[in-house]
């Protein structure tokens, strides 16, 4: 089939009529199980009623009103998320990579108002943050890199999980204001920090006066049993970033940070035509309550249990598997050999499956996905596998 389209993405050859829940319909008819939510958006499951509701009654009010106006949810929506957070200001954007680029820019403020005239943001290898020119530079996956060069910095670079290597770049480099971490690296192929590592770094940013900046944009929003995975660990971020699955599937993304870095980004210095438009933020205001109202974030950390304990049953003696690890909902099963050909076979066994890092089937689905669905999701993997 001709197309009109940039070749950058190559989605699988089944065309999408309806979706409800964990399941997606094509235009065949044929259902399908999603295992991975539209990439960790779906948090509530595809077309949620409530979000649904809330869509439908804000598209008749008002969809759009520049930040020239202003509407109650944006407000509402800061208010929420600062809550759940422990920070204080938010700013909204409408993707997680314009997101991190407003953490980029508190960084960097911070760094020049302390003196630094190239302040330096520390991340870690096969970190990933986006794609937009900043934040490519500042992901540690190099062959997504190439061509775009001269990349955008500075941005030193260290082993995940590597606190000697932190403490080694940061001696070296008294120009690195701020640490920039992804506390479970989705791209990488589920990739935990180790236990104590985000403590040490909380602590080794207090003791020398640096950011530690968490990108939860995949991990974040309830999905591994708390609201931030940090704070799974008991650790507080100066600044973090949310996008994907806050509103639900609705474009959005959010920085969030304390008042002191927050009331550093004035007029002039940043804003966005659409980000915080009302349609977004009443739809995460309304992804925020149903969290609470049915009690998902908790139900994640023990759904997640219980998917690991089947995924153990059914392939820990799989010849090819390397690991099974995950927290809540975000899980990864790692091959010996590249996985990139499961995908288009799942699809024959009624599973929509992803692939992380060419070797990691990485399972994210709606955190109100039920315990016989996560059976049948098992059920399906077992066939693609077999
Ligand atoms: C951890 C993380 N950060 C940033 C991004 C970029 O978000 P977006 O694709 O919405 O720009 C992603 C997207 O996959 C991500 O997983």
């Amino acid at each position: 089939m001709s197309s009109h389209l940039m070749p950058v993405h190559h989605p699988l050859p089944i065309v999408v009529d309806r979706a409800e829940g964990v399941y997606v319909w094509d235009q065949s008819g044929r259902k399908y199980l999603d295992s991975f939510g539209g990439l960790a958006v779906c948090l509530l499951g595809h077309t949620h009623p409530a979000v649904t509701a809330t869509l439908s009654q804000q598209i008749q009010r008002c969809i759009h009103t520049s930040n020239a106006l202003s509407h109650p949810y944006q407000e509402a929506l800061a208010a929420q998320l600062c809550i759940r957070t422990g920070l204080s200001r938010a700013f909204f954007n409408n993707s997680g990579a314009e997101a991190i680029e407003t953490a980029l820019k508190l960084a960097r403020i911070y760094g020049h108002d302390r003196g630094h005239a190239a302040p330096a943001i520390l991340v870690f290898d096969e970190g990933f943050h986006g794609r937009t020119l900043a934040t490519l530079s500042a992901s540690g996956f190099p062959k997504g890199q190439v061509g775009y060069e001269p990349l955008v910095g500075p941005f030193p670079r260290v082993p995940f999980n590597d606190m000697a290597a932190v403490r080694a770049a940061c001696a070296a480099d008294p120009a690195i204001v701020a640490i920039l971490i992804e506390p479970i690296q989705g791209a990488a192929g589920i990739r935990i920090a180790a236990p104590g590592f985000l403590q040490a770094l909380r602590t080794f940013c207090d003791e020398t006066g640096r950011l530690l900046i968490t990108d939860e944009i995949q991990c974040g929003m309830g999905r591994t049993g708390y609201f931030l995975n940090a704070q799974s660990v008991g650790v507080q971020p100066d600044i973090t970033v949310l996008a994907k699955g806050l509103a639900n599937g609705i474009p959005i993304g959010a920085c969030l940070a304390t008042e002191a870095l927050g009331m550093t980004l004035t007029a002039q210095r940043h804003g966005s035509t659409f980000g915080g438009n009302p349609l977004a933020t009443a739809a995460a205001c309304t992804v925020l309550s149903v969290l609470e109202s049915e009690s998902l974030i908790p139900a994640a950390g023990e759904k997640g249990r219980y998917l690991l304990q089947q995924l153990h049953t059914a392939f820990g003696h799989h010849p090819d598997l390397v690991e099974i690890r995950g927290q809540g909902l975000m899980v990864g099963l790692e091959f010996s050999r590249a996985c990139t050909h499961l995908p288009l076979k799942a699809l024959s066994h009624g599973l929509l499956l992803n692939i992380a890092n060419q070797h990691t089937v990485r399972l994210l689905p709606a955190l109100t996905i039920t315990h016989a669905q996560i059976d049948e999701m098992v059920d399906c993997l077992k066939n693609t596998l077999s």
